[in-house]
């Protein structure tokens, strides 16, 4: 029997979807109207999912081929989604971007490409302090919008229940144009100029992604040719959601059993991760997600412990389910290479099929103070564009050098032309950075960086 049609079942030992309340669990919202939660619950508990059973299962055992080196996983979107910036022109140049860095990708690594967005429902962001304090007025920290609103106001500021519904709603209409798109021919491979971005035109990398685009043509006439069907029918492109599963009481209300099939789905995304400040194996979050259908993600950084690790891992999957665990490893450019290859090799011995991800952005966030322009002597939250390659390009050799296989890279990016990380071909300097930021929290790739990293690796891994 395949991973992906195992009869095993993840809710076993006491597990139910709300037995993490009885764990410590971090990073939640001190919601202060019970009675709205509770009513916020139960609609989001009553709403039709986001997703299906079948969906979830189609990504597991696509996961499985990753964790066997047979195919390559592209994560990307926004680091926070918000409930304003759902509109269908952002929406769109996600896709776009997504679907571009995907054709690279599967042009230089020879593999299938499965595409997961960090959208329609990334709204929840965990937060190194609970309050923020400004000219002496103290207030709880924003927590994404899924929790609260921005501005420095007690009512902004407030955790209100009813944007967990709201979230769920702004997540439906995102995926339904998403859903959309799709279906309606706009992620058909045989018209990649759909895709194209405005200034494709003028990035100095046109010339080069578009011989890559007109490679491919040539390659499906060819094989249009040879088997006589047109491959859109064989092969359409798909897209699948996921976001860090953060606040459990959203997750827990859209998390159920579905007629003929065993155990119990979070059908909120298709793949939820851990964050790297959740990811205790006693916390609450590993017992939520242990006790769920869908493949799980955590996030490893430079303070996870090879045993704390693994005691994680055996906890979300005891049987050893190829496509169940995905690692996503954040370290930064300048400590990946203390801290990965030990991870690696404990993993490796305990026999666990995971999928390894890189994460190049979270470890190589800084602070720069531009010294002209707009933002002069404003310090501002950037990401280089060296670093980010150069933690990806390590992580193929370390992994190369342990016989693992890197299977795929989690990015944040946008499809628009932002300055938030510096550098890539264009040479974006930090005096350019107040030019067009506009990230609600971390720092983004724009269009075009997006692309380079995407073509970079692939001739890395063409080699
Ligand atoms: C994120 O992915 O935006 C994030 C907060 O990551 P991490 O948990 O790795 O810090
Ligand atoms: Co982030």
């Amino acid at each position: 029997m395949s991973a992906s049609t195992s009869s095993r079942t993840f809710a076993v030992d006491g597990w139910t979807p709300s037995s993490w309340r009885a764990r410590t669990t971090l990073q939640q919202p001190e919601w202060p109207d019970r009675a709205l939660l509770t009513s916020a619950r139960a609609e989001l508990a009553k709403l039709p999912p986001l997703v299906t059973s079948f969906e979830i299962d189609a990504l597991r055992s696509q996961l499985a081929e990753a964790a066997a080196g047979q195919r390559f996983i592209l994560q990307g979107g926004d680091c926070a989604e918000t409930f304003d910036g759902c509109e269908p022109g952002s929406i769109a140049a996600r896709l776009k971007i997504l679907l571009q860095m995907s054709l690279v990708l599967v042009q230089g690594g020879k593999r299938r490409v499965t595409r997961i967005g960090r959208f329609a429902g990334q709204y929840a962001k965990p937060r190194s302090s609970d309050s923020e304090t400004r000219d002496g007025l103290t207030l709880p920290a924003y927590r994404g919008d899924l929790v609260n609103g921005p501005a420095f106001d007690a009512a902004s500021r407030t955790p209100d229940p009813r944007r967990l519904v709201r979230g769920h709603e702004r997540a439906a209409l995102t995926l339904n144009f998403i859903r959309s798109l799709v279906d309606g021919g706009f992620a058909d491979l045989h018209h990649p100029e759909y895709w194209d971005l405005d200034f494709v035109k003028h990035s100095p990398l046109a010339k080069d992604y578009q011989a890559m685009v007109d490679q491919i043509g040539d390659g499906l006439r060819f094989m249009e040719t040879l088997v006589g069907v047109n491959v859109a029918q064989v092969h359409r492109v798909d897209f699948f959601t996921s976001h860090e599963g953060l606040v459990l009481d959203y997750e827990e209300a859209q998390t159920r059993q579905v007629p003929h099939r065993a155990g119990w789905w979070d059908l909120s995304t298709h793949f939820p991760w851990i964050g790297v400040r959740t990811g205790a194996p006693d916390g609450g979050h590993v017992e939520f997600f242990r006790g769920i259908e869908n493949p799980v993600g955590l996030k490893v950084g430079a303070s996870t412990e090879p045993d704390a690790l693994l005691a994680t891992i055996a906890r979300i999957d005891p049987h050893g389910t190829p496509g169940r665990v995905v690692l996503i490893t954040r370290f930064g450019a300048n400590m990946i290479a203390k801290h990965l290859p030990g991870l690696v090799d404990a993993v490796k011995r305990s026999g666990r099929p995971v999928v390894w991800i890189c994460d190049p952005m979270h470890g190589n966030t800084e602070t720069v103070v531009p010294q002209s322009g707009p933002g002069k002597g404003i310090p501002v939250k950037t990401r280089k564009f060296g670093h980010i390659l150069a933690e990806v390009e390590q992580a193929f050799e370390i992994h190369r050098a342990a016989g693992t296989w890197l299977g795929g890279i989690h990015v944040e990016l946008t499809g628009e032309d932002v300055t938030e990380c510096t550098g890539g071909a264009r040479g974006l300097s930090d005096e350019m950075l107040a030019r067009a930021y506009t990230s609600a929290v971390d720092p983004r790739l724009n269009y075009e960086q997006a692309l380079e990293l995407a073509m970079l690796i692939a001739r890395r891994m063409a080699r």
